[in-house]
C-alpha cells in the first residue's frame, strides 16, 4: 500500500477504492496469464445496457510485436512512460446494437467493464493506468478493427512498486503527489440541479 496515494476520503469507502491509484511505473515482474484472465472475467461480468456487452479489448504483453504496435498508437506523452508496463490493453466499444440501432450507452458500458477490471486488478495487487491519449484511428487501422467498433482508450497494467527513478523529474513528482478530488457538493445534487 502507498500511503501518499491513498484517498483522503470524506466518508468511508472500500479499501479497493481507497488504495487504487494510477501508476506510471510498474514492477518489472510480468503479469501471470491467469491474472490477465481474471481481469477480463471481471470486465465480462459488468452490467450493460440490454446486456449487449459492447466492450472489446486487444491486449499484448511486453516483448511482443503487438505490444510495440500499441505503443506506436499512443500520444508521445504516454509513450514517455508506458513501456514500464508489462501489459497494455486497447479498449473499444461496439457502436450499435445488432438491430442496427445506435447504442448511446456503449461508452458507459465500456467504462463499467474497465471499472470492474480495475478493481479486480487492485484486489490482485496490480495497478491500472488508463489513457485517453491514443491515436484511435491509427489503432483501428493497425489492428484491423472492424467498422462499427470504436477504439477508445489504452490501459497500462502491472504490479505496483516500480522504481520511480526510471521516470522523468516531472512524472516522478506526480507519482509522489497526493491524489485530489472535487468535493461531493460539486457533483452530487439532491432533488434539483446545483
Ligand atoms: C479515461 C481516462 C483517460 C486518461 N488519460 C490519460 C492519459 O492519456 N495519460 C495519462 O498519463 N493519464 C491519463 N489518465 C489518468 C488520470 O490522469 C488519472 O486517473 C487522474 O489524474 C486521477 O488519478 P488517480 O487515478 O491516481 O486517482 C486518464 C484517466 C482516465 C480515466
Amino acid at each position: 500500500m502507498n500511503d501518499i496515494k491513498q484517498a483522503n476520503n470524506d466518508y468511508p469507502v472500500h479499501p479497493l477504492i481507497k488504495e487504487r491509484w494510477s501508476p506510471r511505473v510498474f514492477d518489472a515482474q510480468p503479469v501471470e496469464d491467469e491474472k490477465i484472465r481474471s481481469l477480463f472475467e471481471a470486465a465480462r461480468w459488468a452490467a450493460s445496457s440490454m446486456n449487449d456487452q459492447p466492450w472489446r479489448f486487444i491486449y499484448a504483453k511486453k516483448g511482443s510485436a503487438a505490444y510495440d504496435k500499441i505503443v506506436d498508437c499512443l500520444y508521445e506523452f504516454n509513450q514517455g512512460w508506458v513501456t514500464h508496463a508489462p501489459v497494455l490493453i486497447l479498449t473499444a466499444y461496439k457502436e450499435k446494437f445488432d438491430s442496427g440501432k445506435t447504442n448511446f450507452h456503449a461508452g458507459h458500458d465500456l467504462g463499467l467493464a474497465v471499472a470492474n477490471l480495475t478493481l479486480q486488478a487492485q484486489a490482485m495487487g496490480l495497478g491500472v493506468h488508463q489513457m485517453a491519449g491514443v491515436h484511435w484511428q491509427k489503432a483501428q487501422e493497425v489492428f484491423d478493427v472492424p467498422e462499427g467498433i470504436h477504439v477508445s482508450t489504452c490501459l497500462a497494467v502491472g504490479y505496483y512498486g516500480g522504481d520511480t527513478d526510471l521516470l522523468s523529474e516531472e512524472l516522478r513528482k506526480s507519482e509522489q503527489a497526493p491524489r485530489s478530488r472535487k468535493k461531493q457538493n460539486e457533483f452530487a445534487f439532491e432533488g434539483k440541479w446545483g
